[in-house]
């Protein structure tokens, strides 16, 4: 991110902390409740988004070593990430070319070779088929160079690895970005290590999970037990990237800044800064660290949440700092625990009939920013 728009995004906070205000849309808006049950509603975001939108679907020190694999889900697609013996990250659908079993069943690991559980038919890390039992009787006339794992396209930048799930070319993560690369660089995450996961499936639609962290409307009702002591009331901004948002949450500390010259400004010393990262992933910028949430829709009314802590490199083992993760951890888990029970107690009465459409104040317009991104490729 700019130095300047460090300054601009809290001149903002500043402001509107001034007038009283939220950042405020428009109008007031709504989405249909079938948006989040319908089944071919459903079957039309996996095809023609969840499964077409390449995606930052591992941290690079996930997968670090070269031998390590990685299993991931990509609405539906299971995916296997390897790194060859020369570092270079891969990504393959995890289906054996012989009778389709999913070839690779633990969830990571090292192994530079990967033998189907059914008939052994073995691949390596790099995609190619190099075992075949009894093949000169059974498979007299294969080409093994047309029988390689099903490649999708990959690459590694600024410290994530990002997949297509849709074709073989690697993913233009610039393009992709749409404005945002400055913010990747200052994130500076490829000197950071993945230090904690926690993976859990929530019973709600994958949108009303994302939704939850697109406004801080909640946080003074629904998080006292957790972070509402650290944030301002309902006082957040947010701006559009292509099909991306930022949003900037204000810390109670923002109002230290009124008699400090800007330039000791430091943006994540009193915000937090969400980065929605189309379609399912949010980028959590925060004081000292880095935190992410990425959603694997299972199911109309199911996903799978993966939440990871990225902490720099050089402090990963003292006591100290393994205590300070310990805590971040604890208290961003419970809080999304909070989040995403909202988010299965609101899936549990979308068809009740009490509400035919789900509103969004115009203080929640990111949540109708979203729901229009996803709209807009229906
Ligand atoms: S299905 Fe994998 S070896 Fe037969
Ligand atoms: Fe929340």
């Amino acid at each position: 991110m700019e130095r300047s728009t460090e300054i601009e995004l809290l001149q903002e906070l500043i402001t509107l902390q001034e007038k009283g205000s939220a950042f405020l849309d428009e109008t007031v808006t709504s989405n249909p409740v079938g948006n989040y049950y319908d089944p071919r509603r459903f079957e039309a975001e996996c095809d023609q988004i969840l499964r077409k939108d390449p995606r930052p679907i591992a941290h690079s020190s996930e997968l670090a070593q070269p031998g390590s694999f990685l299993r991931r889900d990509i609405a539906g697609l299971p995916a296997l990430l390897t790194r060859d013996s020369d570092g270079v990250a891969h990504a393959f659908l995890n289906i054996c070319r012989h009778r389709g079993n999913q070839l690779v069943q633990e969830t990571s690991g090292r192994k530079h070779r990967f033998s189907c559980p059914y008939h052994a038919w073995t691949f390596s890390n790099r995609g190619e088929l190099v075992g075949v039992p009894h093949e000169e009787q059974g498979f007299p006339e294969m080409d093994r160079k047309c029988m390689g794992l099903k490649r999708l396209g990959c690459v590694e930048r600024y410290g994530w690895i990002w997949v297509s799930p849709s074709g073989e070319d690697a993913p233009d993560v610039d393009g992709l970005l749409a404005g945002l690369a400055p913010d990747f660089e200052w994130f500076a995450a490829a000197d950071l290590r993945v230090q904690h996961s926690d993976e859990a499936i929530r019973e709600a639609n994958w949108k009303i999970l994302i939704e939850g962290a697109l406004e801080s409307y909640h946080f003074i009702v629904a998080h006292t037990r957790t972070v509402a002591k650290l944030f301002n009331d309902n006082l957040s901004t947010y701006q559009r990237f292509g099909p991306h948002l930022r949003s900037a949450i204000s810390r109670k500390s923002l109002s230290e800044l009124k008699d400090m010259p800007s330039d000791r400004w430091h943006l994540r010393d009193h915000a937090a800064i969400l980065y929605t990262i189309f379609p399912a992933t949010q980028i959590v910028a925060v004081q000292d660290h880095i935190e992410t949430i990425q959603y694997e829709p299972l199911s109309p009314t199911s996903t799978r949440v993966r939440f990871s802590i990225l902490a720099p490199k050089d402090r990963l083992e003292s006591e100290e700092d393994l205590a300070h993760w310990a805590n971040n951890q604890e208290m961003t888990w419970t809080t999304l625990d909070e989040d995403f029970s909202l988010g299965e107690s609101i899936q549990v009465g979308l068809k009740s009939g009490a509400n035919e459409v789900l509103t969004f104040g115009r203080f929640e317009g990111a949540l109708a920013a979203f729901n229009q991104n996803v709209n807009s490729r229906l």
